[in-house]
Parts: C-alpha cells; structure tokens; sequence
C-alpha cells in the first residue's frame, strides 16, 4: 500500500474591492450575467465570465430546462461558447459569481464538479493554468491558481 496526499490551497479575499481592478470588472461582468440567467426551477442564479488572451471577455449564465438535466450551468455555458468561437485563445482568467432568490448566498460558492471537469480539459489543452475566482452574491471572494487544484486525481486524455 502507498498513500498519496494532495495539497489544494484558495485564497480569500474578504471582498471584491480587495482584489486588483481587472478582477473586479471580470467580476462585474460575471454579475451582469447572473442577472440574466434562466433558472425558473432553482431560483439559484449563476454568472461566469472568461478572460481570454485576445482580450475578449465571454460570459455565460445557467441556463434550466423543464427536463431538468437538459439545463446548463453557467461555467460550461461560457466555457463551451469560448471553446467554439475563440479555439485558439487561451482563457486566463474565470470569475463566477452565484445567487438565491430563496437565501443569502454570502459563501464563496465554488463550481460543481461536471464544471471542474469541463474547466479541467480546456486547462490541459492550452497547456496554461485557469485562474478561478468565486463568491456568492456578496461577501468574501475565494481564488483558486488552477483549476487542478481544485480537481485533484483528474480524468483526463491521458487514460484513455
Ligand atoms: N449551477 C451552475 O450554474 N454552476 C455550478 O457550478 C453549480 C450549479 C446551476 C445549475 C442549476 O441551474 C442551478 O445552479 C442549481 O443547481
């Protein structure tokens, strides 16, 4: 037997103004996006938007369907339009931010794990960390360097 042990590490502001000015407008722009998400079944709104190295910012909502696992979330909304149109660009930068109509999201809320894994293969294809940034609607603002430190132990091309 052999015992492997993974180290993940966030860091955490305690609010948005606390972060560097192109990170606060990533930030807004995953705001304005939260706005217009099409979540009618959780009331649970999400908004993701993407910096790219061409200086383009993509963003995305969650987007629900009356067959709930038709529904999209908001990181894979944005990630799958980036990876369409922009195919060689590489993303920076993702900021997300989440929101409930029915409680006070005040936690950092981080991406599920059908993200991650979605992050993750855009990660290995452009050979460049993801920074993640994440919070609730308000409140503290956590920064993950990678999306790998997020995902240890990851599924990824090399298996298969
Ligand atoms: N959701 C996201 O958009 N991103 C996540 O990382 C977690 C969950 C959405 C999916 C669904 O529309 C709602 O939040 C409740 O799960």
């Amino acid at each position: 037997m052999r015992k492997i042990t993974v180290e993940s590490s966030l860091e955490v502001y305690s609010s948005l103004q606390e972060l560097p000015n192109d990170i606060q407008m990533l930030m807004q722009q995953a705001i304005e996006a939260r706005a217009k998400a099409y979540s009618p079944y959780s009331n649970f709104q999400v908004g993701a938007a993407l910096s790219l190295d061409n200086g383009k910012i993509i963003t995305g909502n969650n987007q629900e369907n009356a067959s709930y696992p038709s529904g999209l979330c908001a990181e894979r909304t944005a990630i799958y339009y980036a990876g369409s149109q922009h195919p060689n660009s590489k993303i920076t930068r993702m900021a997300i931010t989440a929101s409930s109509k029915t409680k006070v999201t005040d936690k950092p809320i981080p991406p599920c794990g059908a993200c991650r894994q979605a992050i993750l293969e855009y990660e290995i294809k452009q050979k460049q960390p993801i920074e993640i940034y994440f919070m609730g609607k308000v409140g503290e603002v956590a920064k993950s360097s990678s999306l790998t430190n997020l995902l240890p132990f990851i599924f990824d091309k090399e298996v298969l």
